[in-house]
């Protein structure tokens, strides 16, 4: 008798199937097809306007699409109940494109705002995850008081980020982490978001316009053109493909993606496998 169990096939943590999504009478995205593998970071880059934000919105669920489907963690959004819903959502943290943190809020408080929300937990333990999350984004303690203009920019990335991971999520959408940074802070955020990611054993969907972050962190880049995903794979594939923004978006980085894409290889065969 055969009694080999065949290795489980992992599912995608994310599936977007046939999209269309339509704004104000505009078409946005047509004929999106999207699958986001469990355990890896994948980066969306685009156009302005091209509807990275409003894809990475679909999958948060906070818009529905005009057709076709988008599934999370196994759930068909579209098909879900409220509290079904919102379970999903306790599974993912946001680090927004715009108005990261509340600017009325402490930082604490911001922190501890998805906790709060849950409605579940005593004030105490409330205040203590929120302070280990502050820690796990590099924000010591002693800044938990202060109000987000105190901040500096990339203080205030750290602390959304704190709060992007307060809930122990599986799944991290993050809208151009890195925009308005300094190269510094910049590099030092991408550190902190590659440890995490190891530590956490995250699935990342990232939409960025800086190739350094890119290269810094994503496993895969799909590339979001004329309404749809025009290119899917890993950075050394994707980056020489002829299509016009795809050259205009690496012009001069090529060298740098191929190099880039063998130190991750070389790296991840130093690095120990990760269990099921
Ligand atoms: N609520 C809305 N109502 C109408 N149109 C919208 C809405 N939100 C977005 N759009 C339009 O949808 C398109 C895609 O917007 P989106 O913000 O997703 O682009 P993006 O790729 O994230 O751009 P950027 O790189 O500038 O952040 C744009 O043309 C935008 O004007
Ligand atoms: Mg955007």
């Amino acid at each position: 008798m055969n009694t080999t169990v065949p290795a489980a096939v992992p599912s995608p943590a994310i599936e977007v199937v046939n999209l269309r999504t339509e704004l104000g009478g505009v078409v946005v995205h047509d004929g999106l097809n999207l699958q986001v593998d469990d355990g890896e970071v994948l980066a969306i880059v685009g156009g302005s306007g091209s509807g990275k934000t409003t894809l990475l919105r679909l999958m948060l669920g906070l818009q529905a699409p005009s057709a076709g489907e988008v599934r999370v963690l196994g759930h068909p959004l579209g098909a879900c109940g409220r509290h079904e819903l919102a379970r999903v959502q306790q599974r993912r943290g946001v680090l927004f494109q715009q108005g990261a943190l509340f600017s009325a809020l402490s930082v604490l408080d911001n922190v501890a705002l998805p906790l709060r929300e849950l409605r579940t937990l005593p004030p105490d333990v409330v205040r203590e995850l929120a302070l280990r999350a502050l820690a796990q984004a590099g924000i010591e303690a002693e800044h938990a008081r202060k109000m987000p203009a105190e901040l500096s920019g990339g203080m205030v990335k750290r602390v959304a980020l704190a709060r992007a991971l307060v809930l122990g999520p599986s799944l991290l959408f993050l809208d151009e982490p890195t925009a308005g940074l300094d190269p510094q802070s910049s590099k030092a955020f991408v550190r902190l978001v590659r440890e995490l990611r190891q530590e956490m054993r995250l699935t990342v969907v990232m939409v960025t316009h800086d190739v350094d972050t890119l290269c810094a962190l994503a496993d895969r880049v799909a590339v979001l053109a004329d309404r749809h995903v025009v290119a899917i794979g890993p950075l050394a594939e994707v980056a020489p493909l002829p299509h016009p923004f795809v050259r205009s978006f690496f012009l001069g980085h090529q060298s740098r993606c191929q190099a880039e894409s063998l130190r991750r290889y070389r790296e991840s065969l130093h690095e120990p496998a990760v269990a099921a």
